[in-house]
């Protein structure tokens, strides 16, 4: 029987104060323009997406077969081990030393992990403290410095610019910064500047991190994703490199996985251990099928990769001679999958100028400053759509006056 006092509590309301943590993160300044570019979708109008890094080409259809296949597997049913797969693991290890002859152990220098993003938040659950630093090249994937924010620790941002190529110099990190530091990032070919950077630059962030005691945290999400002549190493092609380093890696766009969220960790034991340890405590590592059905993609033949990346390079292309028209001439990126366009004299912040591509061109993207303080002046576009429709944004953007001349 209820009493009066429940009837009460049935009707009383409650707030609960969010963790401090969360005022760490602020929120995207995307979300809001997310939200308007749903509200312009609900009334039916056609949006160009260009803002998630989401590839739209198909996953390889003999990942999906197998997909089909292992979900008939009973023994998927059960928690996967907490390492990973074994079959999952020794052939990522082949497709390593395949790619980039270098020799990973399938025992303990690889971690399966639910997307390289919890990978590389967990890692800062693993090594930071409050107060501790991260240093972070800027503009930046959100990811390598929120993760750092979140477990309370401090972000160094070290500015890209077009003058340095959009590569950190290193040689000018402050000594104070170097002996509080405790994780350096570099990701090339990089989001969102479509950067790329030579062997020397990863000899010289080894050498950097060695002599400070830093961990060394190379994201290779784009590995695979690369123009023209430009070549992409492992960190762990550097000599000394696996006694402070770790590399991620993804399926997610080499395989146009993004949604099947699959990726691994390699590189040093202790490292990989601590974010294993992490890991133990928040999931059961990722789902058998997937880690079964993505050892169909490490069979896949490497000049398969220079096939994607020439279909994303002509959309480059496409987009950058249309630019060229409006009075953008910007660099060509190297590689990933994106355009770093500076916003035009008129435009007081990227915001602005993101907001007036949506409402006015019906052209979604990302403003720069999401991407970190030196991200401010800029906006990115994915290249995330078939060039048609890359070439038809531009010509939106010409219709609504959005030019840069
Ligand atoms: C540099 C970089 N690392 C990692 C990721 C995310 O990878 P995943 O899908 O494996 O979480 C992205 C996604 O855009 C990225 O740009």
């Amino acid at each position: 029987m209820k009493t009066q006092s429940d009837e009460k509590l049935n009707n009383s309301k409650h707030t609960f104060k969010v963790a401090e943590r969360l005022s760490y993160v602020p929120t995207y300044s995307f979300a809001k323009l997310d939200a308007e570019k749903q509200l312009i979708l609900s009334t039916g109008l056609d949006v160009i997406d260009l803002s998630l890094g989401s590839p739209n080409l198909l996953s390889p259809k003999i990942v999906v077969d197998e997909c089909i296949k292992e979900i008939q597997n009973p023994a998927n049913y059960r928690y996967p081990p907490f390492k990973g797969n074994k079959n999952f693991k020794e052939a990522a290890c082949a497709w390593l030393k395949n790619r980039f002859s270098i020799d990973i152990n399938s025992e303990n220098e690889i971690l399966p992990l639910t997307g390289s993003k919890e990978g590389i938040t967990h890692l800062a659950f693993a090594y930071i403290n409050p107060g501790d630093m991260t240093i972070v090249p800027s503009p930046y994937y959100p990811v390598h410095a929120r993760g750092t924010l979140l477990a309370g620790g401090k972000v160094h941002e070290l500015p890209l610019t077009p003058e340095n190529n959009f590569l950190p110099q290193l040689d000018t990190i402050p000594q104070e910064v170097l002996d509080k530091a405790k994780m350096l990032f570099i990701s090339y070919p990089n989001n969102p500047t479509g950067a790329v950077c030579d062997f020397e630059f990863l000899e010289k962030a080894v050498y950097l991190c060695k002599k400070n005691n830093i961990i060394l945290v190379n994201d290779l999400a784009y590995s695979e994703l690369v123009f023209d002549e430009n070549k992409v190493h492992s960190i762990f092609e550097v000599k000394g490199a696996k006694d402070i380093a770790v590399e991620f890696h993804t399926l997610s766009k080499t395989y146009s996985m993004a949604g099947w969220r699959m990726a691994f960790v390699i590189g040093n034991k202790d490292i990989v251990s601590a974010l294993y340890e992490v890991k133990t405590n928040t999931d059961y590592g990722v789902c058998g099928i997937i880690q079964s059905a993505s050892v169909k993609a490490f069979s896949i033949p490497l000049s398969e990769h220079k096939k994607t990346s020439m279909i994303y390079q002509e959309r480059r292309d496409v987009m950058l001679e249309k630019l060229s028209k409006l009075g953008w001439n910007i660099p060509k990126p190297g590689g990933a999958m994106y355009i770093w366009l500076p916003i035009p004299k008129a435009y007081k912040s990227g915001f602005d100028f993101s907001s007036d591509l949506l409402h006015k061109a019906n052209v979604a993207t990302i403003p720069g400053g999401s991407f970190g303080t030196h991200g401010e002046g800029y906006v990115r576009f994915a290249l995330v759509d078939h060039k048609e429709r890359l070439s038809e944004a531009v010509d939106r953007m010409e219709k609504a006056g959005l030019t840069n001349k």
